[in-house]
């Protein structure tokens, strides 16, 4: 089943909106003149009323993948549906998607509610019925006390939210946000990208978000795709990316990661003296690299004696609080004895709670660090 009817919003400005899945099939996308492929078999299914985030590196095809989505480019090759349906050659307007960008393009003499209004018109919706969606769309935003304000008199934020506001008027059956809040302040990004969260539920409307903010990312997804080269690397619930990344480029990409020489063998890594079970992908036998996350990493300091279980020796290198959590940045010395003959220092990072124990450690001080256990991916050590 790949429709699901909800109706959304609140008193006047209710309407039934129709959460669609989508499938993008092998899509290639090359632009003209260019050697590359933007998009290079790219494939994704989203399930109806999800809200998916496509996350990478300038450049890896995000806008592209949701520009083809929408209808905004040609594609060379593969499949476009929505609700089961083949849009692949089907024109932008006809495809009931609304997509808010970064720049928030609204018409700045006019104001908020009529700036909704406009693209109510736009799409054929009776005049008398038209005040009373904005508003209820405002509402929805939260910004029907300024429905009378000029949107150049407006916050980046409010701005954003107006937008946002016009986009879900005409209740699309998909919503396609490209980085719509990298142009507004840390603190109104917070609230803004939980508010989008919020309304994304309550309206049940499909969603495509991208961004290359890793946070942002991991706070308001259903689901997370990274990309790489035109494709998604990996697509996977955020907790699940952040603790069973597929991939070096992902597990470097989303979350911290610290580079351990190992050894492997039989789905298991040794590391700083401690046995870690391997992630599938993981390099299964010889010599690696073990990428182990800041709070998978132990931390003893070092009275002078041996600890209980066995640990590098490294000295910290700069302690980093961060309010609840502290962070370590620990140098192993190349001649640790954990540490291969052809191994250079190494340095790690930890992180634990700032607790009396975490508060004791300070720069400079002999401490011993070895991973805790967490499943952890291997990889070449030649790679880097
Ligand atoms: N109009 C265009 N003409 C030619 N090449 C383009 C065009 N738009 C994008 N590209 C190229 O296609 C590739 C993907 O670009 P895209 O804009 O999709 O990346 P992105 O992931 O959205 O990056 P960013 O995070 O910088 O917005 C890049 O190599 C880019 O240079
Ligand atoms: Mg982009």
């Amino acid at each position: 089943m790949q429709e699901r009817t909800t109706t959304t919003g609140s008193g006047s400005g209710g309407v039934a909106s129709t959460a669609a899945g989508i499938d993008m099939v092998d899509v290639d996308k090359t632009y003209p003149g260019s050697a590359v492929k933007a998009l290079d078999d790219f494939t994704l299914h989203i399930d109806p009323g999800e809200l998916v985030v496509l996350l990478g590196g300038s450049g890896c095809g995000k806008s592209t993948a949701l520009r083809s989505l929408a209808g905004l480019e040609d594609i060379q090759a593969g499949r476009i549906l929505v609700a089961g349906d083949d849009v692949t050659g089907v024109p932008v307007n006809l495809r009931n998607m609304a997509m808010v960008f970064q720049q928030y393009s609204l018409f700045p003499h006019m104001t908020a509610l009529e700036n909704v209004e406009f693209g109510l018109e736009a799409h054929g919706i009776a005049k008398r019925d038209r005040r009373s969606l904005a508003m209820g769309r405002l509402e929805l935003v939260g910004l029907s006390e300024l429905a009378d304000r000029y949107t150049q008199r407006m916050s980046g934020g409010q701005q954003q939210r107006v937008a946002l506001a016009r986009a879900l008027a005409v209740s699309p059956r998909v919503l396609l946000l490209d980085e719509p809040l990298s142009a507004l302040d840390a603190k109104v990004r917070v609230q803004l990208r939980d508010e989008i969260r919020r309304i994304q539920k309550e309206t049940g409307t499909t969603t495509v978000f991208v961004t290359h903010d890793q946070e942002e990312a991991l706070a308001i997804a259903d689901r997370i795709g990274v990309m790489n080269h035109g494709r998604i690397e990996q697509i996977d619930a955020p907790e699940r990316l952040y603790r069973r990344p597929a991939t070096e480029y992902v597990a470097t990409f989303v979350g911290l990661t610290s580079r351990i020489p190992c050894v492997c063998e039989a789905g298991f890594a040794s590391a700083f003296g401690r046995r870690v079970p391997l992630l599938p992908g993981s390099t299964d036998h010889g010599p690696a690299e073990l990428l182990v996350r800041p709070e998978a990493l132990e931390m003893v300091a070092d009275a002078g004696s041996v600890p209980r279980r066995p640990g590098a020796r490294g000295r910290v290198a700069a302690v980093h609080f961060l309010g609840a959590l502290v962070r370590f940045d620990v140098l192993v010395a190349a001649d640790d004895a954990y540490l291969p003959e052809s191994s250079g220092p190494v340095q790690v990072t930890v992180q634990m709670a700032s607790d009396d124990a975490a508060a004791g450690v300070h720069a400079g001080d002999e401490v011993y660090v070895a991973p805790s256990g967490m499943p952890s991916l291997a990889v070449p050590a030649d790679r880097r």
